[in-house]
């Protein structure tokens, strides 16, 4: 990003060891170089310095897809000079988003005819399938109150303080208040009750999460659709619902067919899913679908010809790479309704095995629900010597990437870990991250806690410690500890 910071003023420079193969010379690392260097020695450069990078199948941290089957690489790799938006130079691939759409709005239950096509489109993520629906949503709601003779300038959304940024994002670059459902201790999802209180003649949508980044757990959008109908009808509003099954969007048609989340509730009218996370894709793929043609006003649909035929666009970005939407079109194909099914089961036990090993530790509450992303979201029952921050950081010298971070207003006091189960994840790494989990638990339980002393041992009372003092007492733990592995060791 643009807005980095040089990590240090000085070292201006990009060293390689077997680079120096090739070339003698270091390169400027934030200046382009006057002159051009072997292809190989390019590469090497490259590769060397990406080393440092993480194991993307030990990254716990995210949802996105880390591994495909070798015969979808090749298909990518075949397309990654295609530029998706040149339709008419590339129509063979528009038809397999089309496909895409279809066979994902037919999951989520659009309410097709038999010779109807589904409306949607293929963006690069949730993020700009949210900015389009929420645009969509944000047009109709003007139009409606300009054609009443009513003032349209003070659009607001309604969702859980648990949304993914994203929303934030909406909120502010497309300037629509943004009305928060505050979280509870406990309850780490949007309310329905509350969020239909918030809701006013200026709310443009509800949005509800099927599966919640922070904890996984699916918001009640049955419930929220029976509050909002009733009050629609109380006021003569018709504040409609859109969706973000990020995460969920793949995994509820396959594991929970009854449960109510999708267009089969009348007042759903968009839903955006990432078919980079359980879609099973590689990251760039995004996929927003609207109930009707009646829900995406035609005035945001841009037709362009300028690249031969009329092309229909409604995507922020004009450029982008044709692999992903082919990428999709293989796992729907290759997989099938069996297919996910299976890896979203096994997904699932593999959580359940984690969940059950962390919680025989006897050191953590659970705070995800069985019943939704396959996640599992934990945190420290006694945090008053070391936190989950710790654990985490500690985490990160056997590989493994498992972020800790605190909850949204008014459950900011709980700070959880979490690990996202993936496809890749497997019941063998899930226990042995519990066994890597018991170990950072035992080191952590010898070293003197970051926070607090004993108050002179008298009275029993802890005290906080200055910074220094933290400092000192974590450099002699480790000098300790070096020295006890230095004795005990075998080279
Ligand atoms: C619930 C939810 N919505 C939206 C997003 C943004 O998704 P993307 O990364 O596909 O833009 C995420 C990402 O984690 C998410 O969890």
């Amino acid at each position: 990003m643009v807005l980095s910071k040089t990590t240090s003023e000085s070292d201006v420079s990009v060293h390689s060891t077997f680079a120096s193969r090739y070339v003698r010379s270091s390169l400027p690392r934030y200046k382009m170089p006057e002159s051009s260097i072997p292809k190989e020695a390019a590469y090497q450069i490259i590769n060397d310095e990406l080393m440092l990078d993480g194991n993307p199948r030990l990254n716990l941290a995210s949802f996105v897809t880390t591994w495909m089957e070798p015969e979808c690489d090749k298909l990518i790799m075949a397309a990654i000079n295609k530029n998706y938006v040149d339709m008419d130079e590339y129509p063979v691939t528009t038809e397999l988003q089309n496909r895409c759409v279809n066979m994902i709005a037919h999951l989520f239950n659009a309410p097709l005819g038999e010779t109807e096509t589904a409306i949607g489109v293929g963006t690069v993520g949730s993020s700009e399938a949210i900015m389009l629906a929420g645009l969509a949503f944000k047009r109709k709601w003007q139009n409606k109150r300009k054609a009443e003779g009513k003032p349209c300038d003070k659009p607001n959304i309604v969702t859980g303080a648990n949304v993914q940024v994203c929303w934030e994002k909406f909120a502010r670059y497309f300037e629509v208040e943004l009305k928060e459902v505050k979280l509870s201790d406990g309850y780490y999802v949007m309310d329905p009750k509350k969020a239909v209180e918030l809701v006013d003649e200026n709310t443009i949508c509800v949005a509800a999460i099927l599966g919640s980044t922070l904890n996984g757990e699916f918001e009640d959008v049955k419930l929220l659709n029976d509050l909002l109908t009733e009050k629609n009808k109380e006021t003569g509003w018709d504040t409609p619902i859109h969706v973000d099954a990020a995460s969920g969007g793949f995994i509820a048609p396959f594991l929970y067919p009854e449960l109510e989340w999708d267009f089969r509730l009348p007042l759903v009218k968009s839903i955006n899913v990432s078919g980079h996370k359980y879609g099973l894709v590689y990251a760039g793929i995004g996929w927003v679908i609207w109930r009707s043609k009646e829900d995406l006003p035609e005035e945001l649909i841009f037709h362009i010809n300028y690249l031969g035929a009329d092309q229909p666009t409604f995507t922020l970005n004009f450029s982008k790479g044709s692999s992903q939407v082919i990428a999709q079109y293989y796992q729907l194909i290759r997989l099938g309704f069996e297919g996910y099914s299976n890896i979203m089961e096994n997904c699932k036990e593999n959580a359940m095995v984690l969940k059950e090993g962390l919680e025989k530790t006897g050191r953590f509450n659970i705070v995800s629900k069985d019943n939704g992303v396959s996640l599992v979201a934990f945190s420290l029952k006694d945090r008053r010597l070391h936190d989950e921050f710790e654990v985490s950081e500690y985490l990160r010298r056997f590989g493994w990437i498992v972020p800790a971070y605190t909850m949204p207003p008014d459950a900011q006091h709980i700070t959880v870990l979490r690990v996202v189960v993936r496809e890749d994840f497997s019941r063998t790494l899930a226990e042995r991250l519990v066994m890597d989990i018991e170990k950072v638990l035992r080191e952590l339980d010898l070293l003197p806690s970051k926070f607090l002393k004993l108050n002179d041992g008298k009275n029993g009372h802890w005290t906080k410690k200055s910074e220094l003092e933290t400092q000192k007492s974590v450099t002699d733990a480790w000098k300790k500890f070096v020295l006890a592995k230095k004795m005990n060791g075998v080279c």
